[in-house]
C-alpha cells in the first residue's frame, strides 16, 4: 500500500502543501460542530498525528473514529495550527480494520500489570512502543559500534553440550518420551536426538573465545537461556546476551572496553530517541536524561571485591543478609554500593574464586580472579566478565576443584594447548540494559514475550 510514515509526514517542513496518504490506529477522536481531530499513531515516531477533518466538506465513517481502529486518510500536510511540525487536512478517510468497543487498550491510563496480561496488544501503548522503539535504537548501535571497532560478529551455537557458568541452570534439550525407561543417566541420554546430554546455552562465551583466539576480537550478540528459579524483576528465562571477546586482553583491557561500549550506546540512545526519553523522564524515573547524559560524560568507579566487603561491612545491621569476605554481592549490596557509596557506575574486580566460574585468570595471591562485574544504579549487575585463565594446568585444576567432566572441555582446553594468548571479555544483559536506558523497572517490562519461571504469556 503506496503511504508515507507519520515521522516523515510530522516533521519534514518541505513536505508541507503535498498531498500524501497515511496509514495507523486512531488513538483519540475529538468532535465539534465544524470540525473532528484524529490522532493517529502508526509505530514511526513517539508523536501522533493530527489529522483535521473540515466536516462541511467530509463527513467520516463512525467506524473510523473508533478508539483502535486502523484507516488510511489522503490529505494535504500543512504547518500545525499549535507547536511544531505538521498535520494533515483529511480530504479522505478510508477505514482498514474495525476496532469494537472491547478493545482492551483504553484511554484511562491502566496499569503495567494489567498489560503484561495482553503481550500481544500492549505495544500499541504509547510506554511500550517507546520501550521496543529503544531497544531496536540500542541493538543497531551495539552492532555499529563493535563494527566501527573492528569486531567480527560471531553467531554461537545455542544447543550445546557443555555449561559455560556451570552454575546447573541449564534448559534440556531432548527427544526423549516423558516416560523413557534407562538404567542410568548415560544409558537414558544414549537414546536421546544427540546421543549425550544436551542444553540451552546459557552464554555463547566458549564458543567466543574459540572465535577470538583466531580473529582476535569478536562479539556475540543472541539469546541466552537460563533455568534460574529467580522470580525477580532483572531475571529472564531467555535473554538477549551480547558477548565481546577480546585476545590479548587483560583485566583492565576488558573493564576500558566495557566502559567505552556502554557509554557509546547510552550517547546512541539520548541522541536518537529524544522524545522516548522525554516521555520515559516524566512517567517511568525522574531524572533519567540528567542520569544517562552523567553516564555518557563522566569517568565509571573502579574498585575491588575486597575494598567493597570492608565498605559493606560497616553497614551490614542494614542489609537483610550480612556480608564478609568470601560471601556474593546480593542485589542490595550491589544498589548499596553503586547507588549510595558511588553513585555512579562501579566496576567491581578481583572477586573470591569459590563464588566465579572456573575459566576466570587465577590471581596471584591464590585467593581471588580476574573478574569485574559493572553495578549501575537501579539494577545492579549489568555486565559480568573476566580475563580468562590461558594456563592450561590452572585451568585443569579449577574444574577439578568444581567436579567438572574434563572430556566435555577437550576444546575448550585445545585453546591452551596450542598457541594460548592472555584474552578476556564480558557479557551484557541486553535486558537490563533497555532498563537503565528506560527507568522501566520490570525486565518482562522490556522483553516482547517475557519468559520467567511459571510464565510464558
Ligand atoms: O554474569 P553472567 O552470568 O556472565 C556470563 O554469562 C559470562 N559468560 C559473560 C562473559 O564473560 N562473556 O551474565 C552476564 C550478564 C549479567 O551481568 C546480566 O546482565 C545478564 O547477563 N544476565 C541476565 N539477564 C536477564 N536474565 C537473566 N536470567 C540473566 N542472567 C544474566
Ligand atoms: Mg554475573
Amino acid at each position: 500500500m503506496k503511504h508515507t510514515d507519520i515521522k516523515q509526514v510530522l516533521l519534514s517542513a518541505d513536505m508541507v502543501g503535498s498531498e500524501v496518504v497515511v496509514c495507523g490506529w486512531v488513538r483519540t477522536f475529538r468532535d465539534s460542530a465544524q470540525v473532528a481531530f484524529l490522532e493517529l499513531s502508526d509505530g514511526t515516531s513517539f508523536r501522533k498525528l493530527q489529522v483535521v477533518i473540515d466536516k462541511s466538506a467530509l463527513q467520516p465513517d463512525p467506524e473510523t473514529t473508533k478508539l483502535g481502529a486502523s484507516v488510511a486518510v489522503k490529505g494535504t500536510v500543512v504547518k500545525a495550527y499549535k507547536g511544531d511540525g505538521n498535520e494533515l487536512n483529511a480530504k479522505e478517510v478510508a477505514l482498514l480494520g474495525k476496532c469494537p468497543p472491547e478493545y482492551p487498550i483504553q484511554k484511562k491510563r491502566t496499569t503495567l500489570e494489567f498489560l503484561r496480561g495482553i503481550p500481544h496488544l500492549r505495544l500499541r501503548t504509547n510506554t511500550f512502543a517507546a520501550v521496543f522503539r529503544v531497544r531496536s535504537v540500542a541493538a543497531q548501535a551495539i552492532h555499529r559500534y563493535f563494527h566501527e571497532h573492528g569486531y567480527y560478529y560471531i553467531n554461537a551455537p545455542l544447543i550445546t553440550a557443555s555449561d559455560c557458568e556451570g552454575a546447573g541452570e541449564m534448559f534440556r534439550v531432548t527427544t526423549q518420551p516423558w516416560n523413557a525407561a534407562a538404567e542410568s543417566e548415560r544409558e537414558y541420554f544414549k537414546n536421546d536426538f544427540f546421543g549425550v546430554k544436551a542444553g540451552l546455552s546459557v552464554s555463547g562465551q566458549l564458543e567466543g573465545e574459540v572465535a577470538a583466539t583466531a580473529l582476535g576480537k569478536i562479539y556475540t550478540f543472541g539469546p541466552s537461556f537460563r533455568a534460574e528459579n529467580s522470580n525477580t524483576t532483572r531475571h529472564l528465562a531467555e535473554f538477549w546476551h551480547v558477548e565481546p571477546e577480546i585476545a590479548f586482553a587483560e583485566l583492565p583491557d576488558v573493564i576500558e572496553i566495557a566502559e567505552d561500549m556502554l557509554r557509546y550506546l547510552v550517547r546512541a540512545v539520548l541522541a536518537e530517541c529524544p522524545d522516548e526519553l522525554k516521555f520515559f523522564d516524566t512517567f517511568a524515573e525522574k531524572g533519567l536524561i540528567e542520569k544517562l547524559s552523567a553516564v555518557a560524560d563522566s569517568d565509571f568507579a573502579v574498585c575491588t571485591y575486597t575494598e567493597a566487603i570492608a565498605i559493606l561491612e560497616k553497614q551490614n545491621a542494614h542489609f537483610q543478609f550480612p556480608v564478609k569476605w568470601g560471601s556474593d554481592l546480593q542485589s542490595e549490596h550491589e544498589k548499596y554500593l553503586t547507588e549510595v557509596v558511588f553513585k555512579r557506575p562501579v566496576f567491581v574486580t578481583d572477586y573470591p574464586k569459590e563464588i566465579k566460574s572456573f575459566y576466570m585468570k587465577q590471581n596471584a595471591d591464590g585467593k581471588t580472579v580476574a573478574a569485574t562485574d559493572l553495578l549501575v544504579p537501579g539494577i545492579g549487575e549489568i555486565i559480568g566478565g573476566s580475563e580468562r585463565e590461558a594456563d592450561l594446568g590452572k585451568l585443569r585444576q579449577a574444574m577439578v576443584a568444581r567436579g567438572m567432566d574434563e572430556a566435555a572441555y577437550r576444546q575448550y582446553l585445545d585453546l591452551r594447548r596450542f598457541g594460548s594468548v592472555p584474552h578476556g571479555g564480558f557479557g551484557l544483559g541486553f535486558e537490563r540494559f533497555v532498563m537503565y536506558c528506560t527507568g522501566m523497572e520490570n525486565i518482562r517490562d522490556v522483553t516482547l514475550f517475557p519468559r520467567a519461571v511459571k510464565y510464558i504469556p
